[in-house]
Formats: C-alpha cells, sequence, structure tokens
C-alpha cells in the first residue's frame, strides 16, 4: 500500500494494522435477493402530481451538452430555482465506470457548481482514493441538482421532478456500479424509507440494466460521527469487491 493511500485511510481513520495471518481483506456481505430497486421514472413520464408546478419532463438526451443545459436552464421547482446561485449538474469523467450519487449541493457546491467540494467533499475524495479512485475517475452527481436553502432536506415534489436528470445521467453513463452516499440518496434511488443502517451492508442492483448499487454514509455524517467511519470502510471495500467482480477480475 502506497504512502498516498496510507495518508489517505488515516484521514478516515482507520488503522492500517495488519495481524499476521489475517483472513483476506475483504469480505463480501450476503447478497440481498429482494433489493432490486425499480428504475428511476423516465424523462419523459408524466410529470408527478405532487409537482409544485406544471413543468413536464424533458425526453431523455444522448446529448451530455444538451442535459447540461436543460439542467442549467431547469424552473421546475420555484423555490430552489429562486434560492439557487447555479445548478449543480455533476463532474467527472463521462467514461467512468463508478458514478457516485449524494444528497444535493450544499452552499459550497452552489458557490461553485461542483458537487462535493466542500469539507464532505474532501472526506469523500478521501474514501474514493482508499479505495484506488481518485476523484477525476469517477463521476459525481447528487439527487438534487439545486441546494435547499438552509440544507434543508429535498421535498418528495423536488425529487420528483429532478430524477429524470439523474436518470438520464446514469443512461448516458452506463456506469458498472453505483456509491450511494447517504440516507437520502439511498432511499431515493431504492424507492424506500428503510434506514441507512439496513441499506448498507447488502448489494442492491438498479434500474433496467441492473446496476450493483452499494449504500454507504455520507461523508458529512462521517465529519459528525467518527466513530461510523470504520463502518463506512467496510462499505468501500465491499463496493470494490463488487466491482472487480463485476469486471471479472479479482475482488482485491
Ligand atoms: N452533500 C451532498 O450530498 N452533495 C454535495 O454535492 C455536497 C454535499
Amino acid at each position: 500500500m502506497g504512502p498516498l493511500r496510507n495518508a489517505y485511510l488515516d484521514a478516515l481513520g482507520i488503522d492500517r494494522w495488519i495481524p499476521r495471518n489475517s483472513p483476506p481483506e475483504v469480505a463480501i456481505p450476503e447478497v440481498a435477493a429482494a433489493a432490486t430497486s425499480p428504475a428511476l421514472p423516465r424523462a419523459d413520464a408524466p410529470a408527478p402530481t405532487s409537482s409544485p408546478s406544471t413543468w413536464t419532463p424533458h425526453p431523455p438526451t444522448d446529448d451530455w451538452g444538451v442535459l447540461r443545459e436543460r439542467v442549467a436552464g431547469c424552473t421546475a421547482c420555484a423555490e430552489l430555482c429562486r434560492t439557487r446561485t447555479q445548478t449543480v449538474f455533476g463532474v467527472g469523467n463521462t467514461r467512468a465506470e463508478w458514478l457516485v450519487i449524494g444528497e444535493a449541493p450544499g452552499a459550497e457546491e452552489d458557490r461553485q457548481g461542483e458537487p462535493f467540494v466542500g469539507r464532505a467533499g474532501q472526506l469523500l475524495n478521501a474514501m474514493l482514493l482508499a479505495i484506488g479512485l481518485p476523484r477525476e475517475t469517477v463521476f459525481i452527481a447528487n439527487v438534487l441538482k439545486c441546494r435547499p436553502p438552509g440544507n434543508r432536506d429535498p421535498k418528495p415534489a423536488e425529487v420528483s421532478n429532478c430524477l429524470p436528470y439523474l436518470s438520464n445521467q446514469i443512461a448516458l453513463l452506463g456506469p458498472k456500479i453505483l456509491l450511494a452516499v447517504g440516507r437520502i440518496a439511498a432511499q431515493n434511488l431504492l424507492a424506500t424509507d428503510a434506514p441507512l443502517a439496513r441499506l448498507r451492508g447488502k448489494l442492491h442492483h438498479f434500474g433496467e440494466a441492473n446496476t450493483p448499487l452499494v449504500v454507504t454514509y455520507h461523508p458529512a455524517y462521517l465529519l459528525r460521527t467518527p466513530s461510523d467511519k470504520r463502518k463506512a470502510w467496510e462499505d468501500l471495500k465491499f463496493a470494490r469487491a463488487t466491482y472487480s467482480r463485476v469486471i471479472g477480475g479479482s475482488s482485491t
């Protein structure tokens, strides 16, 4: 393990003590049999009845530039488009095999127009690098593309207005694995209200492509609750092992 990765494990608060005769590094939790998620609403589905506006989603596009412009000009949620500085589309490699999905932009993301650039973002970068994924090798997006004022939770109507954009991003990217960080992302992707503790530690699948989906804690939560960093590390190793299995490689 290189010194850089060690430094990131230290940032995660993970001891690098390796016992003699240690078992293989990655234990694969049981696969959740019934954890297949429904597909996100299609971008050309009728507007949700709970929509705060009469906004109708666009049909899906196969052009990243068109999608980016649609998001930038979105006026679906009256409050969010009034209070945002700008939309936060997502960032990363459009050929990435990993898609990391968070909740919504915070204040810093709203200012800079990029997801996960604040303190939580620095920890997310550390978490990804600890499993060998520099930030620029993945794609990072949020369920909501606008910052909810005061960092309140997204409202259900806002989520249903915005999910077609994420759905389109997933279709364009065709990721090999999804990593949902935090309760809001996990619950909305899996269409469940189960607590995060019941969603992490098992393999889910998402959408028509049956893409593997792994859930872990939100880095902002881990900053407040460092005692759960060890569980997050187990999740990350599980995600890495799942990815390795999907691409047909080894699990280490
Ligand atoms: N939290 C999120 O869920 N997403 C961001 O982009 C920043 C903080």
